[in-house]
């Protein structure tokens, strides 16, 4: 089937690459020339496992394209995806305007029928508005043709995504046609095999789910962090209760790990736009503001242990920090707590010499060069002449370090551990401090 894809940042990208590897003809519009010229020259804008070689494959294979042609784009697909950001207006609410300005630009070229396929994150009522943008161009242009307009959010996780969309646990498809419906069900067909999981709905439910999915999930972290600093204050063992509450099957394992606090470009803004929508709607949602202010403080109770362990003073004192990404196996650093961490530490008089696997690049986009901030080659170069250690980001490698040099290395012997991602016991058998997340204390 033909398809277009408007965005080739991280949603549109995996969603292009992963239809075409099984045998569509899909051409991704983008409004950036740069992104374009990279992307057609075997390059590809974001780190993500796999999205390299599927490009370069499918390229090769003639099945996908790149383009900045709107037009070409419009004519091409019969499902025209939005993947466009959504960012966060100052309210928090999303963003629109790139959403609608390709339902205009597909309504500004179309000339027979087409399916506008929402794949953003977009608050509740967003299809309608995309209806009425393509409805008014079109008449403005005169032209009479039919069109469809579909929820299909996405549930794809950074550092998983080609995964996620090659197996997916359910394909949402939020329509009032179902003719359409069924148009979408033949696309998804070679990933909904082993059993149907494609799950189809009235429009606004299909929009509603893709935040009810992510405010859930945030949730269950705020929660876990909420009882982490109530575990620290009563003397109980945080990870001892999440195996504890685990074990319930109505509870289960997954996502409940503490720490310290989400980032990324997804729950952070969906649990503030859903706040946003409900409130707008005179709804006061308690819950929802509450998860993210508990995100919100969890994201300085490093900097508050690291302060009070120096005695409320961090002027010229060196802090190592392992892991800048907002979580392992991406460069993403959109709201990670790696940075409001560092940006504490800065503040308070402090440097930071840090090192991330993936993430060094983003660093310097986002910081520059500064004399405060140091980007070490390695892990363990990060310690040379630091104070002390911090680990925001739990990448595998940091998992089981040397103890013995970590201690030889640091001026003062001791590691805060904002994932709980090492074992602390060894850490203090060899010498060292070991602050948690509401583990009990090692010190
Ligand atoms: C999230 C959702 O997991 C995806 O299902 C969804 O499709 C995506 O948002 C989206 O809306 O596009 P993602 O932002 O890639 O995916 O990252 P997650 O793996 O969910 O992690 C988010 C944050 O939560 C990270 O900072 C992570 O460290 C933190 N986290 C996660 C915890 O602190 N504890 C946990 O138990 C799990």
């Amino acid at each position: 089937m033909d398809v277009t894809i408007f965005g080739s940042g991280y949603v549109g990208l995996v969603t292009g690459v992963c239809l075409a590897e099984v045998g569509n003809n899909v051409l991704c519009i983008d409004i950036d020339p740069k992104k374009i010229e990279l992307l057609n020259s075997g390059g590809v804008p974001i780190f993500e496992p796999g999205l390299e070689e599927l490009i370069k494959s499918n390229r090769e294979a003639g099945r996908l394209r790149f383009s900045t042609d709107a037009e070409a784009g419009v004519k091409h697909g019969l499902f025209q995806f939005i993947a466009v950001g959504t960012p966060p207006d100052e309210d928090g609410s999303a963003d629109l305007q790139y959403v609608l300005a390709v339902a205009k630009s597909v309504a500004e070229h179309m000339d027979s029928y087409r399916i506008l396929v929402d794949k953003s994150t977009v608050p509740v009522g967003t299809a309608d508005k995309v209806a009425k943008v393509v409805r008014d161009t079109l008449a403005k242009r005169g032209v009479d043709t039919e069109f469809d307009v579909v929820s299909n959010p996405e549930f794809l996780k950074e550092g998983a995504a080609i995964e996620d969309f090659m197996r997916p646990d359910r394909i949402i498809v939020g329509t009032d046609n179902p003719r359409t419906g069924e148009l979408l069900r033949a696309l998804y067909a070679p990933f909904n095999r082993s059993h149907d999981r494609l799950m189809m709905m009235d429009i606004k439910s299909a929009e509603l789910t893709k935040y009810a999915a992510n405010a859930m999930l945030a949730t269950k972290i705020s929660f876990m962090n909420e009882l982490s600093n109530i575990a620290e204050a009563v003397g109980a063992d945080i990870e001892k209760v999440r195996v504890g509450i685990g074990s319930d099957p109505r509870i289960g394992y997954q996502f409940i790990y503490p720490g310290c606090g989400y980032g990324g470009s997804c729950f952070p803004k969906d649990v503030r736009a859903l706040e946003q929508t409900a409130r707008g709607l005179g709804y006061e949602p308690q819950l929802l503001h509450a998860v993210e202010a508990v995100n919100f403080r969890q994201k300085e109770v490093l900097f508050d242990k690291i302060k009070a362990h120096f005695g409320g003073d961090l002027t010229g004192k060196t802090i190592a920090v392992w892991g800048l990404s907002f979580k392992p196996n991406t460069d993403d650093m959109r709201e990670a707590s790696s940075r409001v961490l560092m940006e504490s530490l800065w503040d308070a008089g402090a440097k930071v010499r840090a090192f991330d696997p993936v993430a060094m690049d983003e660093t310097t986009r986002i910081y520059g060069e500064r004399p405060d901030l140091d980007l070490a080659p390695d892990a363990m170069s990060a310690l040379e002449e630091a104070d002390a250690l911090v680990i925001v980001t739990e990448w595998a490698q940091f998992r089981s370090p040397n103890f013995q040099s970590i201690k030889d290395k640091l001026k003062h012997p001791v590691i805060f551990d904002g994932r709980n991602a090492i074992d602390g016991r060894l850490a203090s058998s060899a010498g060292l401090s070991y602050y948690s997340i509401g583990r009990l204390p090692l010190i």
